[in-house]
């Protein structure tokens, strides 16, 4: 029988059926195993679900041997897995791309909403026993309606935000890569450059990869060209956005807000200074958390290391090319 590594719980049907047809061992501790325990257990792996938390490179997939056949991530992002490595080695890394997208794009609404409308900070007043009338001029925050959203980066999640920025009446301008024409023709997009992205868009909202090209790609330099009302949202990865400038635009009134699903580090540091900003909305990573694709994601990644195991291919693959061989 293959044996796996279930790097952490998920949805219990799922790994009944992993557990059915491989020798399976399942970290259950709520945690991610230490880097040495994880070296040990996968350790003659045929097959390795894991998380967005656990660090899988080339020593990892030594220390797993070369029996290795998947590495099957519960993830869109696969930021912590080499590639390159994987792909050399000609081990195919599963992900979950499609699954989230949606709940994604809604919970990056639910930031620009909640930091916008200043919803957090507004309802930590109830709490203190701050409410003590209405008032013209309390809690006044930022409209979506009519508002310039501004997308980096133009892939499923950035078109899935872009559509419910369509339904505020939002002007939406993107920049990527390169121009989606494809897209254009369907839905009123702007491909602009990032500077002019910057200057104009009232909400600024982040759904790129992290690589070398997009870490800090928000730094005091773009924070310099937004606009002062500007609300800037992070659902994609905490190290796109430089900290200490963030903390410094939102404190010298460079942008209103920012609602953050992801930091640098995570979790982010308790004594953070972000964490004492009324205006920075911070939630744990929890973008893709809604019940029903937490249950596809799992899904789809013990799909992913099953078909693995079996020598079959992946229902959704980073590295196709390890097929082409
Ligand atoms: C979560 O951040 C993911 O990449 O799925």
């Amino acid at each position: 029988m293959a044996r796996t590594f279930v790097s952490r719980e998920i949805f219990p049907e799922y790994i009944e059926k992993i557990e059915e047809e491989t020798d399976a061992e399942v970290w259950k501790d709520e945690l991610p195993p230490p880097r040495d325990t994880l070296l040990e257990k996968v350790r003659g792996i045929d097959g390795l679900l894991c998380l967005l938390t656990d660090g899988i490179d080339g020593e990892l997939m030594d220390a797993a041997g070369r029996q290795l056949r998947v590495i099957s991530q519960i993830a869109v992002g696969y930021n912590n897995i080499d590639i390159p490595e994987a792909t050399r080695r000609g081990i195919p890394v599963g992900y979950t791309p499609e699954a989230l997208t949606q709940t994604t794009a809604d919970a990056t609404l639910a930031l620009m909403l909640t930091a916008g409308r200043r919803v957090t900070e507004s309802e930590r007043a109830v709490r203190a026993g701050k409410w003590r009338t209405w008032h013209p001029l309390h809690y006044l925050g930022q409209d979506l309606y009519g508002a310039t959203l501004g997308i980096i980066g133009m892939g499923r999640i950035g078109l899935e935000v872009a559509k419910r920025g369509l339904g505020f009446d939002m002007k939406i301008l993107y920049y990527d890569i390169a121009p989606r024409e494809d897209l254009e023709a369907d839905y009123p997009l702007t491909f602009v450059d990032l500077d002019t992205l910057l200057r104009e868009s009232d909400f600024v909202s982040l759904h790129t990869v992290l690589d070398e090209s997009t870490h800090h790609l928000i730094s005091d330099d773009a924070f310099s060209k937004m606009k002062s009302n500007a609300v800037l949202v992070n659902a994609a990865r905490g190290p796109i956005v430089d900290p200490a400038a963030l903390h410094r635009a939102l404190t010298g009134g460079q942008i209103a807000a920012a609602g953050l699903d992801v930091t640098d580090p995570e979790p982010i540091p308790m004594d953070d200074p972000l964490l004492t900003l009324d205006n920075c909305v911070i939630v744990p990573h929890i973008a893709s958390a809604s019940v029903a694709t937490r249950r596809e994601m799992s899904r789809i990644s013990a799909t992913n290391l099953l078909n693995g195991v079996r020598g079959e291919r992946l229902l959704t693959c980073v590295n196709p090319e390890v097929y082409d061989r």
